[in-house]
């Protein structure tokens, strides 16, 4: 017995030594990478809880609550400086909003940087491997499937918005009555990108078929449910329950139903006229056609299309949202955007024309400026790496970033800094957009490799609704007197919706 006690020590103190010479060797190698690259320390937000950090984790959950988690934040980089580290449940963040490391992260240092297992264990079980969940060459596989469809979608945009548009039209009282249009946007992206992906809409705004009605259902619970997976991080897994599987289920054998018809379509058309069609102005455009193209793999398809479903979505009904909450409060910006838009004469706008509209532009910019979609973000390193800004007293040494940290990066903080966008930050100012170029400063869309592949779709559709909204109506109210706060999902939407009056012409 005490051979064997004396044996479990020996093993017990050969382990400890193998650990602790193990963590020697890493400090040691750390300790060699920061004096290379001149990485001092940035400054630590300090928690009462020094360990855990579980007062910081305790905030967290208390701003998520009240609805004001992106103000809180702003108020963190006020009083800690645009680079600072904060540690909590034992693991160390860094957090962001200076321009050149966002760039280093996204573009520069791309290859040091993942999205990280948190993002693709909320969202695996919803998108599959598609390009929101993967990294690396399963990424590169999804953006390069991906890619080629998306080339011919801004001049299509227009052609197949117009009939989703005239019906949410229709749905907005002209008697004086509220509306909420972000309930409106929120049905017609739906709407337009199930016919984009699919070629059928789902006609939320008008009597859908009750398999479209479930599939709009279905899908809006299981990307609640995906949100509130990657709030709750590791503890994921308690969010999944029967009803929620059910509806990732049968939001997939919806969308199954359609990539099986796309199947089915490629294989005629391949077998009566080849591969190479060219596509013409008057053929109805696909998304999910043209990817058939590419792959007969229906789970491959299905995931493609459920991660183009989820990022385009929200996404531009956000961005709308948003347009309409600022505009029901500036006469001004809407009057010089009506005197931009009488130009068209009443007359459906083209691709060409979006694009020469200044002032609408600036209205978009603006809007994304102080209610980015995707407010905060976030990639993890998978191998030490650093940054070039941050550290030691002056905040302008680099900052070491061990293989495993998360680095965040604060889009909506960024927008809003008085150095990059001056003293009137706060302001919705247009016209700032006519001599602004604030480079990686403004990031709605992301930047580098993962750039946003539907930035100019998302763009033209949103230009195009705006337009053909203030084309039917000369006035707009708002009715909604409660003070803006947001509501934090995967993207950004308002609280308190957009309650408007809308006046006819
Ligand atoms: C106003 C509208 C939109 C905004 C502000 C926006 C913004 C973004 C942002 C910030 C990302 C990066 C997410 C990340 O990597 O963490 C992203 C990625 C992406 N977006 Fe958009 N998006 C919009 C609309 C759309 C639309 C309409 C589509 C497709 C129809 C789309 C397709 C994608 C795809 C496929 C990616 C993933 C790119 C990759 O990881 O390689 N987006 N978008």
């Amino acid at each position: 017995m005490p051979l064997f006690s004396g044996f479990i020590t020996c093993f017990v103190l050969i382990v400890t030594c193998i650990h602790l010479a193990g963590r020697i060797d890493r400090a040691i190698q750390i300790r060699r990478f920061k004096q290379r690259h001149g990485c001092l320390p940035p400054p630590r937000q300090c928690h009462k809880d020094p360990v855990l950090g579980l007062d910081g984790l305790q905030s967290i959950f208390k701003v998520f609550r009240e609805y004001r988690f992106l103000p809180w934040a702003q108020s963190k980089y006020c009083s800690l400086g645009n680079t600072f580290q904060t540690s909590i449940l034992l693991s160390t963040d860094i957090c962001t909003i200076e321009p050149e490391n966002v760039k280093t992260v996204l573009a520069v240092k791309f290859k040091d940087f993942d999205l990280g297992e948190k993002r693709r264990q909320a969202l695996h079980p919803f998108l599959g491997d598609g390009i929101f969940t993967s990294d690396g060459p399963q990424w590169e596989h999804s953006r390069t499937l991906l890619r080629p469809s998306f080339v011919r979608t801004q001049i299509v945009a227009t052609n197949m918005h117009e009939r989703h548009i005239q019906k949410m039209i229709e749905m907005i009282p002209r008697d004086g009555s509220t509306v909420d249009l972000q309930e409106l946007f929120f049905k017609l992206t739906l709407d337009t990108s199930t016919e984009f992906l699919f070629g059928e809409s789902v006609d939320c705004l008008s009597q859908s078929t009750a398999a479209s009605a479930n599939f709009a259902y279905h899908f809006n619970q299981a990307q609640d449910i995906s949100s509130v997976r990657m709030i709750l991080g590791p503890f994921a897994p308690l969010a999944m329950t029967s009803k929620s599987r059910e509806s990732v289920r049968k939001a997939r054998e919806f969308v199954d139903g359609f990539v099986k018809k796309a199947i089915d379509y490629r294989k005629t058309v391949d077998s009566e006229k080849g591969t190479d069609e060219p596509a013409n102005a008057s053929t109805r455009y696909v998304f999910l056609h043209e990817l058939a193209k590419q792959t007969s793999n229906t789970t491959e398809l299905t995931d493609a299309i459920l991660n183009i479903l989820l990022a385009g979505r929200d996404t531009t009904a956000s961005l709308l949202s948003m347009v309409f909450y600022v505009l029901a409060r500036r006469p001004d910006v809407w009057n010089t955007l009506r005197g931009e838009v009488s130009t068209l004469d009443g007359q459906c706008p083209s691709f060409e024309q979006l694009k020469q509209m200044k002032y609408l532009s600036w209205v978009i910019n603006e809007t994304l400026r102080l209610y980015p979609v995707v407010p905060t973000n976030g990639r993890t390193a998978n191998a030490d790496t650093f940054l070039p800004l941050g550290g030691g007293p002056d905040g302008k040494s680099p900052v070491f970033v061990a293989k495993g940290q998360r680095v965040n990066y604060d889009v909506y903080v960024m927008h809003r800094r008085h150095d990059i966008y001056g003293p009137d930050a706060e302001e919705f100012r247009p016209e700032r957009w006519e001599t602004i170029r604030p480079g990686w400063g403004f990031l709605p869309f992301n930047g580098g490799p993962r750039i946003c592949l539907g930035q100019q779709f998302a763009l033209t559709e949103a230009s195009y609704t705006i337009v053909r909204i203030l084309q039917a109506f000369k006035g707009i109210t708002s009715r909604d007197s409660e003070p803006w706060q947001e509501t934090l999902a995967l993207t950004l939407a308002s609280r308190h919706g957009t309650k408007v009056v809308m006046e006819p012409v």
